[in-house]
């Protein structure tokens, strides 16, 4: 986390100026709580597609609504006050035309408050990546793996796995930098390919199972969390989180069933009756603490 002051959301030219400044840091939020907690760590969140598979149970990003995008991009702008959010574009809402994309991610800005939008693919999209920015949205590519085209690629494949297939994602690189995008994710790569394609752009590359050699680094939130149950080999996880909500749900419906939850402790009382409500029994503990008067000191 680099040049956050206090008060300023980061905006799309401040994350292309970190490049050569250093790691770039960013995960993606779902959610406006995880969002805040993120927020202090992160200089950009992403509110990715995967939130289709992460959260809502779909086997790929495609079936994603823009109106999910839209629901949960509103959440993570209202949790985080510093980072740059991002929103991606869903599948089926841009590809068709650059005009089609310019409206859709116009509605995306305006109904989240978001700082930019996210749209997959290289050369293709290049043309649409110029549109858009020329009209004020700032963009951020994505290609190698693009999930959104995986019943093309026919499975969640890394790229650029053999020489001959990289030229033409150095060029997908190239073409979206010249077109205007403020940054390019690099997904599922080999390290050399993500070495040459960092060097040879003027743009911070993200990198996700891309190696080290990216400008910086993404990951899926609850991948790394160690909540999500099945995750890619490049994952690392940072956190046990889904234990941890195992072990919560365990300890409370084995309380419910013996009766051992909840007490009076966490039960309202009528006004007057003896029993307290948790603030009250928190205010007795307080006053209990003071030392007490000595007959002395009343003067
Ligand atoms: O949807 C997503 O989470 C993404 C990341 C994999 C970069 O696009």
């Amino acid at each position: 986390m680099s040049v956050h002051s206090a008060n300023k959301r980061l905006m799309a030219p401040d994350i292309t100026a970190m490049k050569g400044q250093g790691p770039i840091v960013a995960l993606t939020a779902y959610h406006a709580h995880t969002a805040a907690i993120a927020d202090r760590y992160c200089d950009f969140l992403l509110v990715g597609d995967s939130l289709g598979m992460v959260m809502h149970g779909y086997e790929t990003t495609v079936p994603v609504p823009l109106e999910l995008m839209i629901m949960h991009g509103r959440a993570v702008v209202r949790g985080a006050k510093r980072s740059l959010v991002v929103v991606d574009m869903p599948f089926g809402s841009y590809e068709e035309s650059p005009s089609v994309a310019f409206r859709n991610a116009a509605r995306v800005m305006k109904e989240t408050d978001c700082g930019a939008v996210k749209i997959e693919g290289g050369r293709r999209m290049a043309e649409t990546v110029r549109y858009l920015v020329e009209r004020g949205i700032p963009v951020m590519s994505h290609i190698g793996l693009t999930p959104q085209s995986v019943n093309v690629i026919g499975g969640f494949k890394a790229q650029g796995r053999s020489k001959e297939q990289w030229a033409a994602i150095e060029e997908d690189a190239r073409l979206v930098a010249e077109a205007g995008a403020f940054a390019v994710v690099l997904e599922a790569l080999t390290e050399p390919l993500a070495q040459r394609i960092t060097a040879a752009i003027d743009i911070p590359t993200i990198g996700i199972g891309a190696s080290r050699s990216c400008d910086g680094q993404i990951l899926v939130l609850e991948d790394m969390l160690g909540l999500s149950p099945r995750v890619p080999r490049y994952v690392k996880k940072f956190g046990k989180v889904g234990e941890a909500i195992e072990g919560a749900v365990r300890a409370y419906a084995q309380d419910v069933r013996a009766r051992a939850f909840p007490t009076p402790e966490h039960t309202y009382a009528m006004k007057g009756a003896q029993t307290r409500t948790p603030e009250r029994v928190g205010a007795a503990q307080h006053k209990a603490t003071k030392k007490p008067k000595t007959p002395s000191s009343k003067g």
